[in-house]
This record gives C-alpha cells, structure tokens and sequence, in this order.
C-alpha cells in the first residue's frame, strides 16, 4: 500500500475503497472483502444509508483500528453549526466507533451559505480529538478560498469528480499550491465509456492490465487519492492489483490528453439539493 501525508501530518492509503450505492445489507460482506483484500481506507457518507454496515464489516473484521482509515461526510441538509456536530454524533454513532479519521462537507450548496459554519464544526471536532483530519468535497477554487481566508484549518483534501474525462487540472494545481490534495470520486467514471476508451485499452494490453487498473495507475502516479468502488468479489480485487506497473510519461501523457471536461455528476456550484 502506498500512503500520502496530509498537511497535518497524517499519514492516508492513497488507494481507498468507496461504498457509495452500496446497500446496507451489502456493506458489511463487501467491506469485508475489501479489507481481506488488503484495503484499510474506507470511503462512506451519511446519506449513502450503509455507515452500520460498514462498521459491522470493521467489527467482525480483525484489523487493527488504528490501521483503518475511515472517511464520512455531513450531508447537506444537516449543514449549519449545531446541526453538523449532531450529524457527526449519529455517524459515528452508526459506524460503532469513537473516531473518524477524516471528516468531509458533502457539497458546498452555495445557495445556501452555510458551508464556512458547517466546517467551522469540522474544526472543533478536529480540536475535540474526534476527527484526525477534516476536508470537504466538491468545493470549487472560490469555495476553498473562502475556508483559507474564514477559517483556521486548512482542509487536508477535497473530493472531487475525477477521472481521464474529466483530469481537474485547475483543482489538482490550486491543491498543490495550497497542500490540500485532490482526492478523485467516480475514478472510473462509474464504470462507463472511459473504460472502452481505445487508448486506454491499448495501454492495457501493452502491461497485460486492465483498463480499470491503468486508469487507477494515473491517479496514483498524479498523486490522487483514490477511491474505486465496487460490489464485485473480482473487481474488488482487480481495482487493488495496481502496485506491480508503472505507466511511463508517454503514457500518462496520451491519458492526460482524454481530458473532455466531461462530467457524471451535478456541476458542484450549481448543486444546491437538500
Ligand atoms: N463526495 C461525493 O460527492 C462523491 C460522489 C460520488 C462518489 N463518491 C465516492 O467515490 C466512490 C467511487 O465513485 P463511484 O462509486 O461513483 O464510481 P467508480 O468507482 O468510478 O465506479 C464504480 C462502478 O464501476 C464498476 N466497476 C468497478 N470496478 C470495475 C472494474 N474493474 N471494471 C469494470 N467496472 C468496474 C462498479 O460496478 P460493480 O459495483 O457492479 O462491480 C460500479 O458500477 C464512491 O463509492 C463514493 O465513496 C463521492
């Protein structure tokens, strides 16, 4: 397993399992899977409706807690001060344990301008010693500016649609200017057309991997967090046999290339769903 070191000094898998779409009853046989794999990064949320099963899966699994990663997230419609911190109560609550290691604002939802006090919350849970580390997802430049000018503690990471589709340059170079690391969600593009992309599968065959190794490969060797999920037994495997290749800067560069700006999810300054 590979590790990153956030900005205050915690040591992250740069290959973690995402549950999203995950059913409850699901989660606990597939999280195990996942850790008999060899992945100890976790990546829930509360509105993902598993953070019991999940946490049934660490139960019964016998790994180490402090050798877990465990990420979850505040959903939208419990942003504000007091409603974050009552948020973070349930979560850990259903996930049966007393830490997170990292705690994330799901979406800005700008409309509503509660993102600086919801992570705001964040900061006293990290001081609180509950959370090791606190970040957000789907913030845009503006957005994260903002929490560097308004807040004290920079965001270890944010979360972000990323994929060979959609590369995130202007994030990804806005992150490293500011040590807050692009962590990329729908790595696979959820699995779609980016995996028949034919230069993709040309790389593929030239390292006898898959099309869904190779793209995890470019994340990892653009220094993104990742976080592939799937419910596969096969692919579950598969997605973690990333660590024997490398892709040379040919390659990375011709992937590089398949940037179209093309998403799968909501424009993250245009979602305002509660
Ligand atoms: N912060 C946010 O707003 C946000 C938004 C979306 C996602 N996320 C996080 O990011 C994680 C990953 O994103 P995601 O679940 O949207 O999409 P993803 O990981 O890009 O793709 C998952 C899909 O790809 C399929 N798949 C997985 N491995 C494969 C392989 N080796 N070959 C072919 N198909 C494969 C899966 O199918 P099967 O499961 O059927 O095998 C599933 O349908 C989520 O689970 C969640 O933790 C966060």
């Amino acid at each position: 397993m590979q590790f990153v070191t956030l900005n205050n000094g915690l040591k992250m898998p740069q290959l973690g399992f995402g549950v999203w779409q995950v059913e409850e009853e699901d989660a606990i046989s597939v999280v195990k899977k996942a850790l008999e794999v060899g992945y100890r990064s976790i990546d829930t949320a509360a509105i993902y409706g598993n953070e019991r099963g999940v946490g049934e899966a660490l139960k019964q699994s016998s790994v180490p807690r402090d050798e877990l990663f465990i990420t979850t997230k505040v959903w939208n419609t419990d942003q504000g001060y007091e409603n974050t911190l009552k948020a973070f109560d349930e979560s850990l609550e259903k996930l049966g344990l007393d830490y997170v290691d990292l705690y994330l604002v799901h979406w800005p939802t700008p409309e509503y301008d509660e993102y600086v006090e919801t992570y705001k919350a964040l900061e006293k849970l990290y001081h609180d010693g509950r959370v090791k580390a606190i970040g957000v997802c789907n913030f845009d430049q503006d957005h994260l500016q903002r929490l560097l000018d308004e807040c004290e503690i920079t965001p270890v990471l944010n979360q972000i649609e990323c994929h060979p589709f959609l590369a995130q340059q202007e994030l990804k170079h806005f992150g490293g200017k500011n040590d807050i690391y692009v962590e990329a969600w729908s790595p696979l593009m959820q699995g779609g057309e980016v995996l028949k992309n034919d230069d993709i599968q040309a790389i593929a065959k030239d390292h006898g991997k898959t099309p869904a190794q190779v793209i995890i490969r470019w994340h990892l060797q653009n220094e993104t967090i990742v976080i592939p999920k799937s419910v596969t037994p096969s692919r579950i495997e598969e997605n973690f046999d990333v660590f024997d290749f490398e892709l040379n800067q040919k390659e990375m560069e011709k992937i590089d290339s398949l940037d179209r700006n093309e998403r799968k999810g909501p424009i993250p300054s245009e979602m305002n769903h509660r």
